[in-house]
């Protein structure tokens, strides 16, 4: 068997190509401030290096690649994002993805430490800054863009009597948005430092917000439903169970609790996920149905139920507050 045929089909390519490379060099030139600084108008990679105190023959080099991958167009002597990367990259736009790319540069510093952490165990050596916070929240946000309303649609089907949620992880409030925009009365439990990040969002919407750690009880009751996306990947098994406990706790008796997360088992997206919280947390991983089904039925839920989303490698997992 050749060596490129042990690899999915749909990597073979991009290692061949090496199609990491371009996307490495624009994440480092978003994270040093280059393609922010070449959105409005032409400099040349000498005035780049020089307003941003960048190393001249680096910019020289990094430019080039960003030139030739479509991402800058030479303008006179100068360069420019391009057109059609514009959107993508000013963060003023709602397409924006910078902070998706700046996460995922994030991420590669952790994976990159796989075989330290298969010595050692995990988590990979990471630094926490108020950058890497922004980045993450950017980027959870570009990933719930799209499933947002399917969700929100799916969950009204589903428990049609829901007026008001609780979105348990709730982060950037893409989903909470959703939800209010099918009428439903929205409320975000988030950390402190993630709510204060997106607080001006959220009121705006009307959206309610909570300051908490799921993980110490949920301090609020009476929820018709309450949602937890992508939340507990990032817990330990003991924590997954004391928010199941607590999200339990927040509804009122004939209300629903909705996970949507990875399940184990479920293929290569998920043996990956896994992968990524033992480099990125302490206690993350990828849990089975059978331990959330655990964890409901000792929150004294019943009418367990997975449900597959189309489009989505997560499933969704619901249960009822009898
Ligand atoms: C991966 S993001 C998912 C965001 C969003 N729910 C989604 O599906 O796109 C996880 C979110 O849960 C929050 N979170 C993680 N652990 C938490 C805890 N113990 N209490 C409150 N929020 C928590 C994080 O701050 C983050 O906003």
């Amino acid at each position: 068997m050749a060596h490129a045929d042990l690899l999915p089909g749909q990597w073979q390519r991009q290692v061949a190509l090496m199609e990491w490379q371009p996307q490495i060099v624009l994440m480092a030139a978003l994270k040093v401030g280059l393609i922010e600084a070449l959105l409005e108008a032409p400099l040349s990679p000498e005035e780049a290096a020089q307003k941003l105190a960048l190393d001249g023959r680096a910019t020289r080099r990094v430019i080039s690649v960003l030139v030739d991958a479509g991402y800058l167009e030479r303008q006179g002597d100068g360069v420019m994002v391009a057109p059609e990367a514009r959107a993508l990259m000013d963060p003023s736009d709602a397409a924006f993805v910078g902070d998706r790319l700046l996460h995922l540069h994030n991420l590669f510093v952790s994976w990159v430490q796989l075989p330290q952490v298969l010595r050692g165990g995990g988590p990979a050596r990471s630094e926490r800054t108020p950058e890497s916070l922004r980045a993450f929240i950017g980027s959870m946000r570009v990933g719930a863009r799209e499933r947002a309303r399917p969700l929100a649609d799916r969950l009204a089907e589903l428990f049609p009597g829901t007026r008001t949620v609780l979105d348990i992880g709730g982060g950037p409030g893409t989903q909470a948005l959703a939800f209010q925009e099918g009428g439903w009365q929205a409320t975000v439990l988030d950390f402190p430092e993630v709510v204060d990040l997106m607080a001006d969002d959220l009121a705006q919407a009307g959206i309610a917000t909570i300051k908490s750690d799921a993980t110490q009880g949920i301090p609020a009751r009476g929820f018709d439903l309450v949602y937890c996306g992508n939340l507990f990947h990032s817990m330990s098994r003991e924590e997954c169970a004391a928010v199941v406990d607590g999200a339990a706790d927040a509804l009122r008796d004939g209300g629903a609790l909705a996970i949507f997360d990875f399940l184990q088992g479920t293929g290569l997206p998920s043996s990956l996920f896994a992968v990524n919280m033992l480099v990125a947390t302490s206690g993350g991983d990828v849990y089975g149905e059978g331990d959330y089904r655990r964890w409901c039925e000792a929150a004294g839920l019943r009418d367990f139920a997975a449900h597959e989303v189309p489009g989505q490698v997560q499933r969704l997992l619901t249960a009822v507050k009898p």
